[in-house]
């Protein structure tokens, strides 16, 4: 069987690893990777590559950054070529950033099987980017691999035949756990002067969040509340800190010695940072199922969120951008009365070995 594996954005990369290292275990599979180039900074992927030891990409395809149609047309005309020349059994396909949506759909054109793992999300708010990235990839993938039950239910009620859906748990949680030992021996807070489980982690990116002005000020406002109580950590996203720069933000946190920000951290920093904060503020989808697993609360700077089972099973709790909000929620966790949460089911650290299961017995492997 000939895989091509699809990666685009740094949320791919966690999604992809254990897949890569599973299908090597099988002779009887070829796997070609693939990088579509969507994220590009050293510290956005090739951190990644090294600490979870994914093999250097086959293809690099270069796309860079750009308006989403741009970037999905970008990756969908370099892709195309591929496909033509490589002809592989299946493409594989991660999350829901343009990269996937735009590998789903030109493969789905030129009748090449997708598999989209971590299908069946929703957040019933197609003003975001990746809601109408995850409608269209799952319309159009023939494995539909899922982290829930509430997903399988979420694709069965679109139409899809049950016989394409399979409930197999969470890759990124597979990767999870194979680093989470390292990763908490590494002293990334003290080496950060931060004291473990007296500290923030932030991370703050999404357009929604950080490209008006107002919502983005107010979130300033009450994060310098916050870091009057306990200091918080801002490894930014370039996006954000493009925005802090162009809304002439700087001044203000300069006001707020105890927010501090600092480049995007690799993958084993992040999680060692996580295990040990106290709370976690943040708008990542990953991030609300890792602090899940890690049982540290989080609170979650949207309105909705496509993972449901973080709120209902796990540690997280939905604050939106309210100043009042997140601050109350805050004290709450301060004051000890954080969620601890549960595991979901089959977030057991072995999706991937049920994905490529699936694969190869479709194969006759
Ligand atoms: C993308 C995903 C989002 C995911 C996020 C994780 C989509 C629609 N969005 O958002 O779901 O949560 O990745 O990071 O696919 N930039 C750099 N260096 C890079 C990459 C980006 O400086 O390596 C800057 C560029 O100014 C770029 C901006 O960040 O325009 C946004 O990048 P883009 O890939 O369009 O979306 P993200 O916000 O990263």
């Amino acid at each position: 069987m000939q895989v091509l594996n699809v990666v685009g954005a740094r949320p791919n990369l966690m999604k992809i690893a254990p897949l890569v290292e599973e299908m090597r275990r099988y002779p009887d599979i070829r796997q070609t990777l693939l990088h579509t180039g969507q994220h590009y900074d050293d510290k956005m992927s090739q951190v990644f590559f090294d600490q979870l030891s994914i093999p250097r990409p086959d293809i690099y395809l270069g796309v860079g950054s750009g308006s989403h149609a741009e970037q999905t047309a970008r990756v969908m005309v370099a892709f195309e070529k591929v496909l033509l020349e490589e002809r592989p059994d299946v493409v594989v396909v991660v999350g829901d950033v343009n990269s996937t949506l735009a590998c789903a759909v030109t493969a789905a054109k030129l009748w090449v099987p997708v598999a989209h793992v971590e299908a069946g999300l929703r957040s019933f708010d197609r003003r975001m980017p990746e809601e109408i990235n995850r409608i269209v990839t799952d319309a159009l993938s023939d494995f539909l691999f899922t982290t829930s039950r509430g997903a399988n239910e979420h694709l069965e009620r679109e139409g899809i035949a049950p016989e394409k859906i399979f409930f197999v748990g969470n890759v990124m949680i597979d990767t999870l756990h194979k680093h989470r030992a390292r990763a908490e021996q590494l002293g990334t807070p003290a080496c950060l002067g931060l004291r473990p489980g007296g500290y923030a982690l932030l991370t703050l990116h999404r357009p929604s969040n950080v490209d008006v002005p107002e919502v983005f000020s107010g979130i300033l406002d009450a994060l310098a509340t916050i870091q009057r109580d306990l200091p918080i950590l801002f490894p930014a996203h370039p996006r954000t800190v493009k925005r802090i720069a162009e809304f002439g933000f700087a001044e203000r946190l300069a006001t707020a010695p105890d927010l501090r920000i600092v480049e995007p951290l690799g993958y084993l920093e992040f999680l060692d940072l996580m295990i040990h904060a106290r709370l976690v503020l943040t708008d990542s989808g990953g991030i609300q199922e890792e602090t899940t697993i890690l049982g540290v609360p989080c609170l979650t700077l949207r309105e909705n969120t496509e993972r449901p089972v973080t709120i209902v099973e796990g540690t997280n709790t939905l604050v939106g951008a309210d100043q009042a909000r997140i601050v109350a929620e805050t004290r709450r966790i301060l004051a000890g009365e954080g969620k601890t949460g549960r595991v979901p089911e089959l977030w057991d650290g072995h999706a991937a070995g049920r994905i490529v299961k699936i694969l190869r017995d479709w194969r006759g492997g």
